[in-house]
């Protein structure tokens, strides 16, 4: 209904915007900037693939009449993605070679968005219920109030600041572990 409160898909929109900015900051960026961009950009992946990875993908294999196809194709994208920021992150924002393989995994991170809203996302609104797609924006919500980028007045930030520390793949572990504890907690104090 337009107007009325974002469901999973817009909360999920708007990372994309985001996380496209963020490639095009860090394109500019040099030193500590650089640095601290990229470890947003971690930190933004891990959030929004936490989110789909626990809720929208799922909810794609059960109510897509091809989910069983599309859905495995995103997360090996998202696998590889994975990958590629490990070794970004092993690199170091200084080594000659960063900027070309950064701009590899934008153009990967872009194709990969674009797949997931034409053949997931959009889809999703045309055979859920929209009541349900704004209840899930909750799970996302929750995994944003983990990001020390985006403060929440409930979360002390010392409390979520260390799933962002060290190696990607680290991190994208911990942050699906929390959200997926968030959303167990969430569930119990919802009969
Ligand atoms: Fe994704
Ligand atoms: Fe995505």
């Amino acid at each position: 209904m337009p107007g009325a409160e974002p469901d999973v898909v817009d909360l999920l929109l708007s990372h994309h915007q985001q996380i496209k900015l963020l490639f095009s900051q860090l394109d500019a960026a040099q030193g500590d900037h650089k640095q601290q961009l990229f470890a947003d950009l971690v930190s933004l992946l891990a959030v929004h693939e936490s989110v789909e990875e626990l809720v929208v993908h799922p909810l794609a294999q059960d109510k897509l009449p091809d989910g069983d196809t599309v859905v495995p194709d995103r997360l090996a994208e998202e696998q590889d993605a994975k990958q590629v920021l490990a070794r970004l992150h092993e690199m170091g924002v200084a080594d000659p070679a960063f900027d070309a393989e950064l701009l590899e995994l934008r153009d990967a991170v872009s194709a990969h968005a674009k797949a997931e809203e034409q053949l997931e996302f959009l889809r999703l609104r045309e055979v859920t219920d929209p009541a349900t797609l704004r209840r899930l924006a909750a799970a996302a919500r929750a995994a944003a109030a983990l990001s020390p980028t985006q403060p929440h007045p409930e979360v002390p930030p010392t409390a979520t600041a260390n799933l962002f520390l060290g190696a990607p793949i680290a991190v994208f572990d911990r942050v699906r572990d929390a959200l997926s504890d968030a959303m167990s907690a969430g569930a119990k104090e919802t009969p």
